[in-house]
């Protein structure tokens, strides 16, 4: 069966803008993040406390995170942010972020690439980041890329994917998202994997997809996940995004085109599609390129 609800967790402006050429003032960011709170998305990851000179398109956390803060208050929306490192917390934590999530890769290729570390140095460097937001009460998100195939590594093993969900959950993320960075996924492995994960005690209710729209797969991957008990779906705005470290990674699934399937299907998101749709128009004129969602195309006059 499916699920009455879905959470969407709307990564646009983390996940989409972290990929943008252009630097996008941050004005236009809060903005952005604001109009998505208020076509009832209910968390809307902001930034990441990264190191700037990995992620230029980010480095401007410091600023942004309190033009947005208030939203928690205003409307309950959730504001996550990603950290990677010890650093990273303690400038989230600094500014009030009550939600944090970490990224480590099921792949060395990517751990390199996005992370310099090894896959184990990476999860050690996430140890103490972990322990010490659940010390403070913060809600951790776990994010595992390239959980389906890898740009230099090809097909990624189930049981490599599982082994580090297993050292994910162990360490204390209270949800993971398993990330299929390069959109190669197929329905048929979203279920294996899934399965894989129930039999090694993770829960398809801990569980978040993130699917990366690259061969056309996101919306029907995400049916896979949900007729497997998932009820947490990522998706940007606009189809939005791609990941600077994996060159062959595009947009996220659009929310709009998710928001469209789950109507359909008489499962409820909270999401005014509307107003999300005039969202990311806006924002598409902010970065002068249509937006590549297909709902967004079809239901705006652009
Ligand atoms: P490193 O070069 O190994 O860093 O990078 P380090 O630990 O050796 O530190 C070097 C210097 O950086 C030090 O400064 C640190 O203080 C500083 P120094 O002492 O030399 O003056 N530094 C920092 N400064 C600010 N903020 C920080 C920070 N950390 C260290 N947090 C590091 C290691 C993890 C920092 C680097 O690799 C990094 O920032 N990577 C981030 C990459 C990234 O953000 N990628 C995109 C997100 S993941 C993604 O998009 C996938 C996802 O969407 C799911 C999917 O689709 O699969 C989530
Ligand atoms: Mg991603």
């Amino acid at each position: 069966g499916l699920p009455a609800t879905v959470r969407i967790h709307e990564v646009g402006a983390r996940d989409g803008l972290q990929n943008e050429k252009a630097t996008v003032p941050t004005e236009v960011k809060a903005e952005f993040i604001r109009r998505l709170a208020e076509a009832g998305l209910s968390t809307v990851e902001a930034t990441s406390f990264v190191h700037p000179k990995w992620v230029p398109q980010l480095a401007d956390a410091e600023q942004l995170f309190p033009l947005v803060r208030d939203l928690s208050d205003l409307s309950g929306t959730a504001l996550p942010v990603l950290v990677p490192n010890e650093r990273g917390l303690d400038r989230a934590l600094a500014l009030g972020a009550t939600r944090i999530a970490v990224f480590a890769s099921a792949t060395e290729s990517f751990a390199k690439a996005n992370l310099n570390r090894t896959v184990d140095e990476a999860l050690a460097m996430f140890e103490p980041v972990v322990d010490r937001a659940k010390a403070q009460r913060a809600h951790v998100r776990g994010y595992l890329s390239m959980c389906f195939g890898d740009p230099w590594e090809g097909p990624v093993p189930v049981t490599q994917v599982v082994r580090v969900c297993r050292a994910l959950v162990d360490m204390g993320c209270d949800e993971l998202s398993l990330g299929d960075t390069i959109g190669v996924a197929t329905p048929g492995h979203v279920q294996a994997l899934l399965a894989a994960l129930g039999e090694a005690g993770v829960p398809a209710a801990a569980l978040g997809v993130h699917f990366h729209d690259t061969y056309g797969q996101a919306l029907a991957n995400t049916l896979a996940a949900l007729q497997h008990g998932v009820t947490t779906v990522d998706a940007s705005a606009g189809g939005l995004g791609g990941c600077p470290y994996a060159k062959s990674a595009t947009g996220n699934l659009a929310t709009e085109d998710l928001v469209w399937m789950l109507r359909g299907l008489g499962i409820d998101t909270g999401v005014d599609l509307d107003r999300l749709i005039a969202t990311s128009v806006w924002m598409a004129d902010r970065l002068g390129r249509p937006s590549p969602s297909r709902t967004v195309r079809a239901l705006s006059h652009k």
